[in-house]
This record gives structure tokens, sequence and C-alpha cells, in this order.
């Protein structure tokens, strides 16, 4: 296999780490390269099920190695969490799992500044996931943030953390100076013990993994970079300011893992065969009746980090269209197929109506983006039972004629496999990589 870049192609939740899993079997190495622990991804494999938020999901495959690179920004107690519970589970983590000296430290006032600042938007709130993702950014690119790399000398750590912490209760209260959000989690002795604890287990961890990875590549092995969220959450692309702060798309595994385009090798799109969304924004295709509520009960979309309701929708082509233009994917992946498999009908938008003109074109301004109505093409349902098929050949002909509509829409892409179910093996893969 040649390297590979997997990238939501939606809003996210597409099934990216049913597909990371799926392709770590021909990968040596797995790199998350933006994001924190607002993702969730989720593997089924050897009947064991596994969600992670920044561990790389190829640590569910024995003897690969993972990186969470510097354009991760990351919460050390929820790395730590996840690690704990892999050793419960058996995982072996020993040397198989490095985290950039440059990913920016998700520190308890990061949390506090995002519930305030959802707060603080009223009727605009975006839903954020709570994690503390956009302040984390925010000091990163302020140039105020801290580095992982900083917790390797205390003292250094300690000035930023005293800096930024004094800062964050600051900026959490009114000019009267009542607390803006709940302010328990910052008293700085607290926090100041437990990051002691905190450092000593995360030491082993810290790396140069740009260099890591450059000498990988180097040594022949195969790099397959693990996208979170979905290009249009993407914070230059994405439908702004209902969006993460991290470049989502293909781009972003540049910057955020440190290497060079040509290690990007395939842009794998992954494309539910409907649409789901998490949090507030526009959503031309969302349906608000049974269909809607079928998708979520028979998809299971309800959020794998904090529980919420997906709201659900049909396929829209226009988008995946535009995410593919974004990502230059050279290969789709199509997921969920089988949550419609008791459909009588399903709808495929085609295209949008704006201000009473038809456009094949996703409009990058927000207001025609919101107002714009979904042209649909109707097709026929299979009604029936899809996961247990292995080939192409063995779907109805009404799948398959779904699958061809999809990617006819989709300048006919290749399709590098069909998801047909939760599981590593509910695969039906087309094209190689
Ligand atoms: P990610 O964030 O893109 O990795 O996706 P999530 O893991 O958050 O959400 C995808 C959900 O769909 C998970 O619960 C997966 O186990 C599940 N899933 C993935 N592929 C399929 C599929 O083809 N069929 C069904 N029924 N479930 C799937
Ligand atoms: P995975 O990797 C779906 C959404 C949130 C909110 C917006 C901003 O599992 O696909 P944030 O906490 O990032 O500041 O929230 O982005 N969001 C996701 N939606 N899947 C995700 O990750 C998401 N990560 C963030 O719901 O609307
Ligand atoms: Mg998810």
């Amino acid at each position: 296999m040649a390297n590979a870049t997997v990238i939501g192609a939606q809003w996210g939740d597409e099934g990216k780490a049913k597909v990371i899993d799926y392709l770590t079997e021909r990968a040596d190495v797995v790199v998350r390269f933006q994001g924190g622990s607002n993702a969730g991804h989720t593997v089924n494999a050897n009947g064991r099920k596994y969600v992670f938020h920044l561990v790389p999901s190829g640590i569910a495959s024995p003897g690969k190695v993972c990186v969470v690179g510097n354009g991760v920004v990351f919460d050390a107690e929820a790395f730590l969490a996840e690690v704990d519970e892999l050793i419960a589970a058996d995982v072996l983590i020993e040397g198989r799992l490095f985290v950039s000296d440059l990913a920016h430290l998700v520190l308890p006032y990061h949390k506090a500044l995002d519930t305030a600042a959802e707060f603080g938007r009223g009727a605009l709130k975006i839903g954020t996931t709570g994690r503390g993702i956009g302040p984390a950014y925010t000091d990163k690119v302020s140039r105020s943030g801290i580095h992982v790399g900083d917790l390797r000398d205390w003292n250094v750590f300690l000035k930023k953390f005293i800096r930024n912490n004094d800062a964050a209760i600051e900026r959490l209260k009114t000019p009267d100076g009542e607390p803006l959000a709940d302010m328990s989690n910052l008293d700085e002795d607290k926090v100041i013990t437990h990051y002691h604890k905190i450092r000593e287990r995360l030491l082993p961890f810290i790396k140069d993994t740009a260099c890591y990875l450059f000498n990988a590549e180097r040594d022949g092995r195969r790099l397959l970079f693990e996208g979170a969220q979905g290009t249009f959450l993407d914070v230059d692309h994405g439908t702004y300011p209902f969006v993460t702060s991290s470049n989502t798309t293909v781009g972003g595994a540049c910057s955020g893992a440190g290497v060079g385009p040509k290690s990007i090798g395939h842009s794998v799109g992954i494309v539910k065969t409907y649409t789901t969304r998490v949090g507030n924004g526009p959503f031309p295709t969302e349906l608000t009746d049974d269909i809607g509520f079928h998708l979520r009960a028979t998809g299971n979309e309800f959020g794998s980090t904090t529980g919420r309701p997906r709201r659900c929708g049909w396929f829209d082509s226009v988008m995946v269209r535009k995410a593919a233009q974004l990502n230059g994917f050279t290969r789709l992946a199509l997921t969920k197929l089988d949550v419609l498999n008791d459909l009588d009908e399903i709808k495929i938008c085609v295209a949008y109506e704006i201000e009473g003109k038809r456009t094949d074109q996703y409009p990058t301004n927000a207001r025609d983006f919101e107002y714009a109505k979904p042209i649909y093409e109707s097709m026929p349902g299979w009604k029936q039972d899809i996961s247990k098929c292995k080939k192409l050949s063995e779907l109805p002909d009404a799948a398959t004629n779904y699958i061809g509509k999809i990617q006819k829409l989709c300048y006919d892409i290749p399709i590098l496999l069909v998801s047909v179910g939760p599981d590593r093996s509910d695969t039906i893969e087309v094209a190689g990589l």
C-alpha cells in the first residue's frame, strides 16, 4: 500500500476510524494530525469495541506504531485515561505510542473558557464538545500556548502555566468579579500537583515525531494519516463559524504531522451514504421527520464523545463534490450503506436552488448555504439486509445503482471500499490503494 490520508468528507463521524482500522493492516505507522479529544473514533474488531479520542485508531492492531502529531491539541488527562483503558484491555502500548513535543496542551482553563465562550454566544452557540479545543488553538495561534515538550522542564511549564491560568481566571470574571464558568478545576495548587504526576507518566511518550516519521518513511515504512472531524468543520473551508478550530482537510496533515506533500499518498474521502451533523449550523438535507429518526436509530447516530443525538439527513452530493475539490480525493470509502436497508425510497441531493437559481457548486457564502434548497433525485431502496455481503456482486441491484449514482455525482472517483456494518469484517473492498 502507498501512504494514505483518511479525511471525513462531511461533518464528521463518517466512519473514519473503521476505515483506518481496516487499512492499518497494510500500514506501519498511524498518525493523528489535528483536532483533539473532541474526536470520537469507534473501532469494532476481534469481538471488541474501542472508542478513541486522542489515541490513533491504529493502536487496535498489534505491532503498529501510533503517533499524535504536532497539529493536535493535546489533553494529557484524557490521553492517559485512554491509555489506562487500553492497558486494562491488554493492549500493549510500550514503544508503540508517541506524542509530538510540539503539540499544544489543552489545560483545565481551556475547557472553562470553552464553556464561557459558548454561553456568551447566546443563540449563536456552536454546540462545541466542551473539550477546550477552540481556546487551545486560540492560545497556539496567539503564541501563548504551552507545548507538550515544555513538560520536559518542570520550571518552564510551571511559569507558563501560572501566567496562563491567572489570565484565564481574570477573563472568566465579569467586571463585578462574578464567575462566568465553573472555576473549581482552575485551583492553581491542585492543577500543579496533578500535572506534576501526569508529567511523570507522559515523559516516555514525548518525541520529535516529525523526525521519527521522516526516518520511518526513509526506512520504507508506510504511513497512514488519520483525520478527525470532517471537511465542513474545517476552520477555513467549513460552515464557518459552525466549525472546529483546525484544518480538517488534507493540507492539515502536512502541517499537523510535519511531513512534505509527497508523504500524503492517497487522499481517501470517507463518505457516509447519508449525512449527519452534531452541533449547530446549517444543514440543507436535514430530515426532522420519521426518516430522520429512523436513520438516527438504525445508524446509532449518537455522538461518541458527548452522546448527543446526531442530526440526520439525505446524502448531499454538492457537499461531497466540494470535499473532493478541496482534498483532491483519489479514493472514496462509502460507509453505513446497511443503515439504508429498510427504506422504500432513497433521495440524493444533486444540486441546490439558491435564490431561484439551480447550482451544482457548493456556495462559499454562508448566507447562500443557509438558504440553499436541496434538489433531489429519488432512487428505489433495496429492502433487504446487505450486512453479510462480502462482494459488490452480492449486493442487490438497487444498492449497486445507489453506489454508482454517488460515484457518478462525485467525479467518478474510484471507490476503495463500501462498508456494510460496524465491524472490520463488514467491508467490501472495491479498488486497491
Ligand atoms: P468517525 O468519527 O468518523 O471515526 O466515526 P464514529 O466512530 O464517530 O461514528 C461512526 C459510527 O458508525 C461508529 O459507531 C461505527 O462503529 C459505526 N459504523 C462505521 N461504519 C459502519 C457501517 O458501515 N455500518 C454501520 N451500521 N455502522 C458503521
Ligand atoms: P470526529 O473526529 C462530529 C463539532 C461539534 C461542534 C463543532 C465545534 O469524531 O468526526 P469543537 O469542540 O471542536 O470546538 O466543536 O464541531 N465536532 C464534531 N462533530 N464529529 C467530530 O469528530 C467532531 N468534533 C467536533 O459538535 O459542532
Ligand atoms: Mg466520531
